[in-house]
Formats: C-alpha cells, structure tokens, sequence
C-alpha cells in the first residue's frame, strides 16, 4: 500500500480554513488529495491538477467527494485554471514533485527500474516525445546540455558521448514493437 509523503504535516500545515479553496498540482494517485478532501468540510473546493490523466482517472474513481474538481493540465497553467474556474484566490496550494507510484507500477511507462519496458517516461501521455526518442535521436551536444541544465549532472558530457559511442556500436532493437 502506498503511503503518501508526510501526510499528516502536509494536510495539517497547508489547511488553516476547513471551509476554505485548496489546490492540490500534482494529485497522482491521490494521496494526499483524499486526506485533503476528507479534511476538508463539503463547501470547501479542491482544485486537483495532474498531467498524468490515467492517474487522474484513477484517482477520480476512488475518491468520491463531490468538493474536488479534477482537472487535466500543467499546474504552470494554474493562473489561467482558477481563472476558468472563476477561482479568485486560494487558501493553500500543495505541490508533491516527482514521479507517482501509479506511474512507477506500469511498466509500460517506462520509468520502473525493476521491469523491462521502452524506455518512455512520459508524465503526459498526450504528449508525442519519449525518453526513448531524446535518448536514441538527441545529438551528443544536445543531451550533453540537458543532462547539465536539467540533471546538475557534472559528468554530463561523459555521458553523453558513451550514450553516442554505444549508438555507433548498436542498433538498438525494441522488442516491444
Ligand atoms: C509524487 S507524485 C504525486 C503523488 C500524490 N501527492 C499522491 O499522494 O498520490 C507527482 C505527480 O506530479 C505530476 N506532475 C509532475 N509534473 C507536473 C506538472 N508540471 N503539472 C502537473 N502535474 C505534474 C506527475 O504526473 C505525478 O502524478
């Protein structure tokens, strides 16, 4: 059973109002979202973000509170999200960065170290660019600049000429075509 991260001091710092709007940016499978919601009285409003819809839908499914409003997006949308939700200010904003265990689970998402699958890794699945491609189609230079930028990676170089060394080497088979 998954157990969300510092539950009890999330919900108990972030909510100073029980009747109060809230907004959860990376709901994932949950969580925190459903101690949230069961927290909260039922004139509150949640405003759960994900841009994960199938982790979105799960939790929807399991979390039957009629005060969450699940929306699929990009919590850098949040700004124009309250505004179609005619939300003028809020009284707490939760943000849980990283990878959810819904998104582990699957292999087919391909961000799992234990199962064998193409390498994926998308959050949104709507979107068109996998890991996969960065990995395989990425010139040196580019993936040498994201490993730095993104990762802090000292040895981003390095690994960006052994990922290009070894695409010489191999043509890389994907089984799961
Ligand atoms: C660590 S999980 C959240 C887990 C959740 N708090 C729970 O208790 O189940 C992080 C979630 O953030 C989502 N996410 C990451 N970046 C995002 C972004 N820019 N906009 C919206 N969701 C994002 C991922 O899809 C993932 O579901």
């Amino acid at each position: 059973m998954h157990q969300p991260v510092m539950l009890g001091e999330t919900i108990s710092f972030l909510v100073t109002d029980r009747h109060g709007i809230y907004v959860d940016c990376t709901a994932g499978g949950g969580g925190h979202l459903g101690c949230l919601a069961g927290h909260l009285a039922e004139d509150a409003l949640i405003i759960a973000i994900d841009k994960d819809k199938d982790a979105l839908q799960a939790a929807r499914k399991t979390l039957d509170y009629s005060n969450i409003r699940f929306i699929h997006a990009d919590f850098r949308e949040l700004l124009k999200i309250l505004q179609e939700e005619g939300v003028k200010q809020v009284d707490g904003i939760m943000i849980d960065l990283g990878v959810s265990s819904f998104q582990l689970d699957i292999a087919e998402r391909g961000f799992s170290f234990h199962k064998d699958a193409l390498l994926d890794m998308r959050m949104d699945s709507e979107q068109e660019l996998r890991a996969w491609d960065v990995v395989n189609k990425f010139s040196e230079e580019d993936l040498a600049k994201i490993f730095f930028e993104y990762g802090e990676e000292r040895y981003a170089r390095q690994i960006a000429k052994k990922i290009a060394d070894y695409r010489k080497k191999k043509i890389y088979q994907r089984p799961w075509n």
